[in-house]
């Protein structure tokens, strides 16, 4: 191989390798992640449409094997940001961990180094969040699931007994969305200080959109659980 083909390569690697090449990797993974977690939370307030089957055809219309390749692309997609933003975020901790061995922070860097700390305290919790979420809801590991025929969840019977008959994992659910929110926020806000979009005229409007964003979301998904804890949900 010619040293003209291998330069963009290289050029890449040592992008990568400098904190600002993590922070990039971590900000347009989180940016596919959370375009992810929208979509997934609009799917699922289906559940409060009119029409109780509305749910279920969307879930049906998902797994219909015409949409396989899709779905498996999709998925396939999603995993590889999820590896690529841990990865880059551990190594990231790591680099600043080893520039600056002992703590210290200014009065001003008070909020950051909290923001620091929630994201690292949340993200593991995240992870753990959705590695028990597609065993519970998904595969049907944690309690078993109802079909209406092949390739056909019953997805509003499940999600409504999986919460409403297990209020712990209704309660386990309801703090990994709080984690979910503050990550959301702190990681939006991150994302801007690192591509240097921070300006003292912006930076409270650009806060005010990022927490509100965080939020909606935040409500959207606790009011599933909170629902059917309340028995306000019927399948
Ligand atoms: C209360 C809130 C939530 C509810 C009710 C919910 C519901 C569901 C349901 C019913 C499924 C299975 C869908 C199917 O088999 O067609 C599912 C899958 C999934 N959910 Fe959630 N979800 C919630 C929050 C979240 C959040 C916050 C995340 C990410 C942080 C997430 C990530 C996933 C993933 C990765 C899958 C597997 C998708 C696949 O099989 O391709 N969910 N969810």
């Amino acid at each position: 191989m010619s040293s003209i083909a291998i330069q963009p390569l290289t050029r890449a690697v040592r992008f990568y390798e400098a904190p600002i090449g993590k922070k990039a990797v971590m900000a347009v993974t989180g940016i596919v992640l959370t375009g992810y977690v929208v979509a997934h939370l609009l799917g699922n307030l289906q559940i409060y449409s009119s029409n109780p089957e509305q749910i279920n055809k969307y879930a049906a219309f998902l797994h219909n094997p015409a949409n396989a390749a899709a779905l498996w692309a999709a998925r396939g997609v999603l995993l590889l940001c999820v590896i690529l933003h841990i990865t880059a975020a551990c190594q990231l901790w790591l680099q600043n961990r080893a520039a600056r061995p002992f703590r210290y922070y200014k009065k001003d860097d008070v909020p950051n180094a909290y923001a620091a700390r929630t994201m690292i305290c949340s993200g593991p919790i995240i992870a753990a969040f959705v590695i028990f979420h597609v065993l519970h809801l998904t595969s049907g590991a944690v309690v078993r699931l109802q079909e209406i025929g092949p390739n056909e969840p019953n997805v509003r019977a499940n999600v409504i007994l999986g919460f409403s008959h297990y209020p712990a994992i209704s309660a386990f659910y309801i703090l990994a969305m709080g984690l979910l929110c503050l990550h959301l926020y702190h990681g939006v806000w991150s994302m801007f200080q690192s591509v240097g979009a921070s300006h003292p005229r912006y930076t409270p409007m650009l806060k005010r959109v990022a927490a509100i964003a965080a939020i909606l979301i935040l409500l959207g998904n606790i009011s599933i659980p909170i629902a059917a804890l309340a028995g306000w949900l019927t399948y």
